[in-house]
């Protein structure tokens, strides 16, 4: 296997100096990254005059690092600074590039003692969802470089470096060089460079841009049983092959010293599963006689692969394989033709292995609304590159679904300091079946947008600042059981059906469950909410009757102390259902039955005989359409009285049949409201004594 080696050594000296300055060419849809070079600099790279710019406006962490001054000299100017990553397990880039468009994605990487450890580190490189590959170093002055030709299918890319805990990842250049979709085609999958060799070439020097207009840089390579050819003509002065090798490359060629030999190449893969494609160029540099002939046939492991072949005059002819080659052990012979009088030539080789790239990045609407997200609120966490991929890379606080297209499901920004509202921006993670966003200090309201996550299971928005009242929908699914809702310890937050009422009861003819207390006007009418109980409740099956309910209430209507009304109220730990002018309206249980407990604050305008009067008109309202009192607290500052709570949801959304899970009410349903409500008021107005005038 003399010559594998011969072939991995011709490898490692990628990268060496080129000493020629040329004109300029068309760097156009060129993007080239000067990594770790201080941000918004630039520079036209002396050697090559390839256009730099600093890499800082395409990832957002890492520091900007020098080599040794001793490792400068024998590199490019773009070696000089490297970015390194000692903070994060996943550092990435995101690049802007043509999406469909063919690119040569390469990146380098030259060690050179940056950090002054000497040691050599080891990490890997991702592109995108994908493992790319792993980066090592033979020393320190060596470059170590990765290269795709690959076609992105997003209209962004990432690459990603991976700490492994064998060193601090660190990069020097990335650069991207668009090809021409015509070329390294192959039926599936993506190509990354095995070997790239300018063959003949005696010289120690590699040539790139601008000798190869796409900025391949070709390794020169000779062979102890191969000579030089060369010819001082340019090889296509008229470009016809879309390969473009360039003419530097192709004008020097081997040939076998010993005329009637064969001339071949090999190497060896480590497994027999890697597919190869192998891209040889020819052109014949010598003007033949007429009684000259260079003809041959290329065999592969001894079997006919091509042929026969004549080179054509300065003119560059691309041999290869439209499907891969595996098998492990690969030998290639170009073998004289009989009536040849010429032996076979080559001037240049390229070897790709097959890589996989096609494992999807996260939905892209996914991702556009994390990002926004993130910049939203000012995450400070470690969220790079891709959200979801690969798997076991994705962002903290994330989970994802792998069915397809990765798909966020889960978004846990839990104590993660988010001020401001809510965004809207959520609602554009369209999977997702669990949001965390408590213990921050998130302030307005409980936005509807969070109804209409479809999937939505889990909704934590405990311990933030939130007021207003939660949306009817998440409250339905809360109480049906498709919705696991904590809405605990905010700012004046109300988690019952009934708030929506409260809020809007000026433009609605609404009948509050639990009515505003002031002065002389109460309660209370709820009568419907008592008359779809029953309704649903006899469609749903759930013994409940409104009628024994309320006659069990009366016979129970009693005065608490406060240490049952903390009993009752789990000390104020429930839900807060709404508040008023008097103070908070709280959720709890008196033995099975759900009560509304409305504590009267001390600081309220109202005083203890307000309070006393009320209590007192109240014990006395008893209709089977009214909302009743179950008890009251009395015990010095500390009052509350105790309603009967309304489980099923509020009139309002009845009516206008907004509740989908619902039957929508038949015309007589709305008319046995009516006229029960109208009970209700007749009532309060004519069978009082005093009479009671409600307020709406
Ligand atoms: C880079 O340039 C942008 C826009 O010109 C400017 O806002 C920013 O401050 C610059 N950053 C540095 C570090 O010079
Ligand atoms: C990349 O494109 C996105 C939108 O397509 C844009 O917001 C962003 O600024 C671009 N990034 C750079 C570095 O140009
Ligand atoms: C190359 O791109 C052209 C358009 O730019 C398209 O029409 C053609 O189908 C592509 N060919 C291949 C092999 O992808
Ligand atoms: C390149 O070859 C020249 C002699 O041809 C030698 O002096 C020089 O050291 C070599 N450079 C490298 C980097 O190997
Ligand atoms: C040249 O190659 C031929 C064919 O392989 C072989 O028979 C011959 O011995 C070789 N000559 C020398 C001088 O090596
Ligand atoms: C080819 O022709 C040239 C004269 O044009 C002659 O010198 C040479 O010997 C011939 N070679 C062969 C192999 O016939
Ligand atoms: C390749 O050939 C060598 C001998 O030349 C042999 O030892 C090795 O097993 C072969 N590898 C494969 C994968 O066939
Ligand atoms: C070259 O290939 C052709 C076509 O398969 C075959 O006829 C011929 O014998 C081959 N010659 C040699 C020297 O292998
Ligand atoms: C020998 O060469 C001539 C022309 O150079 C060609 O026509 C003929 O087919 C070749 N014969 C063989 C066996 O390759
Ligand atoms: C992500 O989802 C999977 C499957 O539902 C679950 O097993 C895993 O615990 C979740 N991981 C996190 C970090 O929530
Ligand atoms: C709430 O968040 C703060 C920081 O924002 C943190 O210190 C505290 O431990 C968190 N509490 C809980 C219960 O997670
Ligand atoms: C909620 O709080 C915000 C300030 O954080 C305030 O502007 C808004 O009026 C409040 N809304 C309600 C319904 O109390």
């Amino acid at each position: 296997m003399e010559m594998f080696r011969h072939l991995l050594s011709a490898l490692l000296c990628g990268f060496a100096l080129i000493l020629v300055v040329h004109a300029q060419d068309d760097q156009s849809g060129f993007i080239s990254l000067d990594c770790g070079l201080p941000t918004n600099s630039s520079y036209s790279e002396p050697t090559t005059g390839l256009n730099y710019i600093s890499d800082a406006a395409f990832i957002s962490t890492g520091v900007s690092k020098s080599i040794a001054p001793q490792y400068k000299a024998t590199h490019q100017q773009q070696a000089a600074y490297v970015r390194s990553f000692p903070q994060g397990v996943k550092n990435c880039y995101r690049v802007n590039i043509t999406q469909g468009t063919k690119y040569l994605i390469r990146a380098s990487f030259v060690y050179g003692n940056y950090d002054g450890l000497n040691e050599l580190p080891k990490f890997d490189l991702l592109f995108g969802a994908n493992s790319w590959d792993s980066v090592a170093f033979v020393d320190a002055s060596s470059s170590t470089i990765k290269e795709l030709v690959h076609v992105p299918t997003l209209d962004y890319i990432h690459v990603c470096l991976v700490n492994k805990g064998t060193g601090t990842p660190f990069i020097s250049a990335l650069e991207l060089r668009p090809l021409k979709n015509t070329t390294y085609v192959t039926p599936t999958g993506s190509l990354e460079l095995f070997l790239r060799l300018d063959v003949g070439l005696t010289s120690n020097q590699s040539y790139r841009y601008d000798y190869d207009a796409l900025d391949r840089s070709w390794v020169p390579y000779t062979y102890n049983k191969w000579t030089q050819l060369t010819t001082s003509l340019t090889v296509d002065a008229q470009i016809h092959n879309d390969y473009q090798v360039p003419s530097i490359a192709m004008r020097t060629a081997s040939t076998p010293i010993n005329a009637s030999a064969s001339m071949d190449f090999s190497w060896e893969s480590p497994d027999t599963s890697t597919e190869y494609y192998v891209y040889l160029h020819f052109a014949e540099l010598q003007q033949l006689k007429a009684n000259q002939s260079r003809t041959f046939n290329i065999t592969l492991n001894g079997d006919y692969w091509f042929g026969p072949f004549v080179p054509e005059y300065l003119s560059t002819i691309t041999v290869f394989s439209p499907s891969s080659l595996t098998g492990g052990n690969y030998s290639f012979s170009l073998v004289q033709t009989e009536n040849s009088t010429l032996p076979p030539i080559l001037n240049a080789m390229e070897i790709y292995s097959l890589i996989d790239l096609s494992q999807p990045e996260t939905d892209g609407d996914d991702v556009a609304a994390i990002i926004n997200i993130k910049s939203t609120y000012g995450v400070d966490k470690d969220w790079q590159g891709d959200p979801c991929t690969p798997q076991g890379y994705m962002w903290e606080g994330l989970n994802c679904s792998y069915s397809g297209s990765p798909r966020i499901v889960s978004l846990d920004l839990s104590s993660s300091g988010l001020t401001g509202e809510i965004t809207s921006y959520i609602s554009n993670l369209a999977m997702l079946q669990s949001l965390d966003l408590s213990n921050n200090s998130l302030t307005g309201s409980v936005p509807e947008f969070l109804s209409k996550l479809p999937n939505l299971k889990v909704l934590n928005l405990e311990r933030n600042k939130l007021n207003g009242s939660v949306p009817a929908d998440l409250i339905q699914r809360s109480t049906s059981g498709s919705l696991s809702l904590s809405v605990g310890e905010n700012e004046d937050l109300c988690a019952s059906i009934s708030c929506k009422k409260e809020e809007e009861k000026k433009k609605n003819i609404v009948i509050p469950i639990i009515a505003s207390i002031g002065g002389f006007s109460i309660l209370v009418v709820a009568a419907v909410a008592v008359f779809m109980g029953l309704k649903r409740g006899r469609k749903q099956g759930v013994p409940q009757q409104p009628n024994n309910q309320i006659d069990s209430f009366e016979s129970k209507k009693r005065q608490f102390t406060y240490s049952d009304v903390l009993r009752i109220t789990n000390n104020f730990q429930t839900k807060v259902l709404g508040r008023g002018g008097f103070g908070k309206v709280y959720h709890g249980y008196v033995d099975d039955t759900q009560v509304a407990v409305k504590m009267l604050s001390p600081t309220s305008g109202q005083g203890y005989q307000q309070f006393q009067a009320e209590v007192k008109l109240l014990i006395r309202v008893h209709h089977r359409n009214l909302t009743s009192l179950v008890g009251y607290c009395n015990e010095g500052t500390n009052m509350a009285l105790i309603y009967e709570f309304m489980a099923n949801g509020d009139l309002e959304s009845h009516l206008r049949g907004e509740d989908s899970n619902a039957n929508v009410l038949t015309w007589e349903g709305r008319l046995q409201i009516a006229t029960d409500a109208a009970q209700g008021f007749e009532y309060l107005h004519y069978c009082c004594k005093p009479p009671i005038i409600h307020k709406m």
